[in-house]
């Protein structure tokens, strides 16, 4: 399966409050790191983990800890209003950068900017873009981590189109979406519909 659609309440509170046209970039930014965090907490349930013993103050205490490199590239400019999040939960990951940048009129992606660390084939990597409209962008992303020799490659995203869903599904079988909700459709703008209108614009005030 991969399409996750993570139902926490703590998601579904944190998205109403980002969907609420009244809400202000102030707490806008403030709630896309409640949601990113639960987002990435789910969508790393199955990272490996190495045995490992610390000493308590009273005894020694087996456990895991994290092995997996972790990479997370935010697809720009949106995306970067993701990092945060991901950085404080494992703040060993590196970052790569994919700068892709829309038409309004043909909703067609095309790359500006692209800086990813190296060997990939062995990371785990979660591509972070809060709004699977098309799917133009997120294909187009994917197909350059997959060309740079990403396997194992995870996308968060805060809300998804059915069109987004299904375009990535077809290129890219392999890849686990991780979302809290597959909304009802684009508008005749590539908008998702009910959506929460541009994400970019709405976290940093540029409307
Ligand atoms: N990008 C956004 O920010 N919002 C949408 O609804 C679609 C793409």
């Amino acid at each position: 399966m991969s399409v996750h659609v993570v139902e926490h309440p703590l998601v579904h509170n944190a998205l109403m409050t980002l969907r609420d046209a009244q809400t202000q970039p102030k707490v806008f930014r403030r709630i896309t790191i409640h949601i990113n965090l639960l987002l990435a907490a789910e969508a790393t349930r199955d990272l490996p983990a190495s045995p490992v013993t610390v000493q308590t103050p009273l005894a020694p205490a087996e456990g895991r800890r994290v092995s997996a490199d972790v990479v997370v590239v935010p697809v720009l400019r949106a995306g970067l209003g993701m990092l945060d999040a991901i950085l404080e939960l494992i703040p060993g990951a590196r970052v790569g950068h994919i700068g892709l940048q829309r038409d309004e009129s043909t909703a067609i992606a095309s790359q500006y900017y692209s800086k990813l660390p190296r060997g990939l084939e062995k990371s785990v990597v979660l591509m972070i873009d809060p709004m699977l409209a098309t799917g133009g962008s997120a294909v187009a992303a994917l197909d350059h981590l997959s060309h740079a020799g990403a396997r194992d490659i995870r996308m968060i995203c805060i809300v998804a189109a059915p069109e987004g869903v299904d375009l990535v599904q077809k290129h890219h079988p392999g890849v686990r979406i991780y979302t809290p909700a597959i909304d009802r459709q684009l508008n005749e703008h590539k908008y998702i519909v009910p959506g929460l209108g541009d994400f970019g614009d709405r976290l940093y005030g540029t409307v």
